[in-house]
This record gives structure tokens, sequence and C-alpha cells, in this order.
């Protein structure tokens, strides 16, 4: 299969948010119609995968988060120190346009967001997403997420387990 080359930007208003079409209506919506409002307000970041100067093929966001101790794991939850809650970054939306699914751009999306939270000077513990369904925490879970026992749809991925790039 050939793999097209993606250009990973921040979204900018450049960027034809209205042309986007992933499997997921709600996460179509979201680029289109509320994205542009979380950025202002400083309540997520949005970054893109651009197939060319303007068509987004997929997207994802951050924003800081964090989860509680007591839900994480036990083996995972001793090596930390007894706070109550854990800083992550949470990966709030991912999605890859019909179009440029199973291209790998999905797992590209996913290993940028992973280098970007651990290249971060402000301590983060892990990566979490909350998948919406079930095929969504499948794909998290291969590549390498933990699941939360008490919550099977929240997903973390320690930041320490991640080599960062180098620029
Ligand atoms: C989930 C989604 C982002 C995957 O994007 P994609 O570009 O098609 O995925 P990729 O081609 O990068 O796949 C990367 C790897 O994940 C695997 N994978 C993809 N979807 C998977 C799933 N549902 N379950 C398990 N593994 C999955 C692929 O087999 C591939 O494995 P490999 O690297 O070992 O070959 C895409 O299908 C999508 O946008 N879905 C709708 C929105 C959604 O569910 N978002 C998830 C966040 S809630």
């Amino acid at each position: 299969m050939s793999r097209a080359t993606f250009q990973l930007a921040l979204l900018d208003a450049a960027h034809d948010r209205a042309a986007f079409n992933s499997d997921s209506e709600p996460l179509n919506r979201y680029l289109r119609e509320q994205v542009t409002q979380d950025v202002r307000r400083r309540v997520a970041a949005c970054f893109v995968a651009l197939a060319d100067e303007k068509r987004i093929a997929g997207y994802y966001t951050l924003a800081s988060a964090s989860l509680l101790l007591a839900d994480l794991p036990a083996s995972t939850g001793k090596k930390l120190p007894r706070y109550p809650t854990v800083p992550t970054v949470r990966m709030g939306r991912l999605a890859v346009d019909q179009a440029f699914k199973g291209q790998g751009l999905g797992g590209a999306l996913l290993a940028d967001a992973l280098d970007r939270a651990a290249r971060s000077e402000i301590g983060a513990y892990a990566l979490m997403v909350e998948a919406k369904d079930e095929a969504a925490a499948a794909f998290y879970r291969h590549h390498g997420f933990i699941v939360l026992s008490e919550s099977p749809r929240t997903l973390f991925l320690p930041l320490a387990t991640v080599q960062p790039s180098r620029d």
C-alpha cells in the first residue's frame, strides 16, 4: 500500500476544517464547530496532519489533565509520590479522515502527541485518553496503553517509556 506523507502543524485559520470527514461525526463536528473556541480559550491545543496546504488528513488535541493516584494499577501507583492526583496530558480527540485511514496516520499522530508530551518542560507522568468506544480502546491498547481497571475506557501510557525525538 502506498503511504502518503503529511505535514504536522498547529491548526490555523487557513486549514479547511469543513471538508474533514472521519468515521466519527462528533469528531468531525468538533473540528468544524468547537475547536477554534477551545484553542482561543486555551482549554485545548490542536495539531493537524496536512495532505496539502489546506487539506486536513487527521487531527488531535492535547490539554493538561490528571488521574487519581488511587485509580492507577497498584504496581504503577506504588512507584509514585503519595499525592492524591498524578499530572497527565490528555489527548482529548484523535481522528483520521476516511480517505487516509489505514495508512499509518493514526499511529503517526499518536506518536507525535506522545513526543510532544514527553518533550514538554512541564511535568506530566503519562499521556491519557478516554476512548470513545471499544474499537478506539483497542487502538490504544495496540499501542501499549494501560487500561484503568475501574474504567476500561480510560487508558494511559507513562511518558518515561517514550523516547523523545531530537529537534
Ligand atoms: C482510530 C483511528 C484514529 C486509526 O487511524 P488509522 O490512520 O486508520 O490507523 P493506522 O493506520 O495508523 O493504524 C496504526 C496501527 O493501529 C492498528 N489499529 C488501527 N485501528 C485499530 C483498532 N481499532 N484496534 C486495534 N488496532 C488498530 C493498525 O492495525 C496499525 O497497526 P500496525 O502499526 O501494527 O500496523 C481512525 O480509525 C479514526 O479516526 N477513527 C474514528 C475516530 C476514533 O475512533 N478516534 C479514536 C479516539 S477516541
